[in-house]
């Protein structure tokens, strides 16, 4: 009577027993499952990976690392972690692993890779350390990289250009202040000679010519006419050679400034061409610095000269204005234009070099430099420069 309970019992613990053992089989599919799938996850990732225990031994390298380094998972494994670095860096870089495995968290941490072929490459990490269930004992640290090789030449490479062009462009500059200076000189020494030689020789031939004629009997009135138209023609250049080295040197610019000369400059052209010419001025000191001034003076009457040359304008208009430490200097006919790229195309040499020297002139001023030009569209010339 009391075996059957007992048997059934038995019976009812066995299955009880075997259901737990099923589940407990499930839990251990399940948990294999997911740990293949950590596996796997940790293998394909296309970040390199890598873990090492507390020894520095190495305990996992992904395909991404393989890949990284030109090694295999199977040469590395088991072995320390140094040889991944390259030598000159190797006990830098051992420095970083004892200070990781202490349980330091590094982020963005730069550590160079040695490859199998002997490269270098340039990774950033991020590691952690893992835990025993204890949640004191390390067992390994894992660090995840991103390899940054190229970013980095990427980087150094436009430094590197960066830096080339400012030399370049402080080149430049030297260039155009000393092809100005150079300019500005030969404009000195063209009016020197033009006063100091022709300009004494005309004078002296003029008393010739006039000793000449206090010379000649009154009968001989043809001779004296002549004479008379001689000394006409002489003094007609002794003009002109005195305008022209105005026109190099204006000495109205150094005693009363910028926009006097400009005034004067601009009425000299309205005599030259028939043109409306509008100046609009504001906010100008009297005076400023000379260099400044003789290159708006220079750019104003190049520009201009321009204008009498080649556009065939009815008005123009100039605008000379400070505006928040800036001046601005604006120059628009109404003329016939020109293919901006046709002409910007035209290599060096004397001729059309006008514009570039405007353009050498702002910039050597710190300043910008524009020009809009459209056939039949007139011209728009524009600089900003800093005051
Ligand atoms: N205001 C303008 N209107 C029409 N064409 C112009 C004007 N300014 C310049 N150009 C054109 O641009 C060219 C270059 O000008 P520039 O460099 O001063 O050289 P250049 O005056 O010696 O020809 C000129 O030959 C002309 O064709
Ligand atoms: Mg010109």
């Amino acid at each position: 009577m009391t075996k059957k309970p007992a048997y059934e019992e038995l019976e009812q613990k066995v299955k009880e027993l075997e259901k737990e053992a099923a589940d407990y089989r499930q839990t251990v599919e399940a948990l294999r499952k997911t740990l293949d799938y950590l596996e796997n996850l940790l293998n394909y990732a296309n970040t390199p990976i890598i873990a090492w225990d507390p020894d520095c031994i190495i305990r996992r390298f992904n395909r991404a690392f393989e890949h990284l380094t030109g090694r295999k998972a199977s040469e590395v494994l088991g072995t320390c972690i140094d040889t991944l670095f390259p030598e000159d860096q190797r006990d830098q870089a051992m420095a970083h692993i004892v200070r990781i495995n202490s349980g330091e968290r590094r982020e963005a941490l730069e550590i160079p890779i040695l490859g199998a072929d002997e490269t270098v490459r340039t990774v950033l990490w991020n590691s952690a350390i893992l835990y025993a269930q204890n949640g004191k004992t390390a067992v390994a640290a894992i660090a995840q990289g991103q390899d940054i090789t190229e970013r980095k030449e990427a980087q150094a490479a436009s430094e590197n250009l960066n830096r080339e062009l400012i030399k370049e462009s402080e080149e430049r500059k030297r260039l155009s202040k000393r092809l100005i200076e150079l300019l500005e000189k030969d404009r000195q020494r063209i009016t020197r000679e033009l006063h100091d030689h022709v300009g004494q020789t005309l004078t002296t031939l003029k008393m010739d010519l006039e000793m000449i004629r206090r010379g000649i009997r009154p009968t001989d009135s043809s001779l004296k006419e002549r004479v008379k138209n001689a000394t006409d023609k002489v003094i007609q250049s002794i003009k002109e050679i005195k305008d022209v080295a105005q026109g190099l040197r204006p000495s109205i610019l150094d005693n009363l400034g910028l926009v006097p000369a400009v005034r004067a400059l601009l009425d000299e052209f309205k005599h030259l061409m028939d043109i409306e010419i509008h100046f609009f001025t504001q906010g100008l000191p009297e005076r400023f610095e000379p260099k400044k001034e003789l290159a708006i003076y220079r750019i104003i009457q190049e520009a201009m000269t321009n204008i009498l040359k080649h556009a065939k304008a009815t008005e123009v208009f100039v605008n000379l204005v400070k505006n928040n430490g800036m001046i601005s200097l604006s120059i628009e006919d109404d003329g016939i234009g020109f293919d901006q790229k046709k002409v910007t195309a035209v290599p060096g040499g004397r001729d059309r070099m006008g514009l570039m020297i405007i353009r050498e002139r702002v910039i050597q001023l710190g300043g910008e430099f524009s020009i809009e030009s459209r056939i039949g569209g007139g011209t728009h010339l524009l600089a900003e420069i800093p005051f």
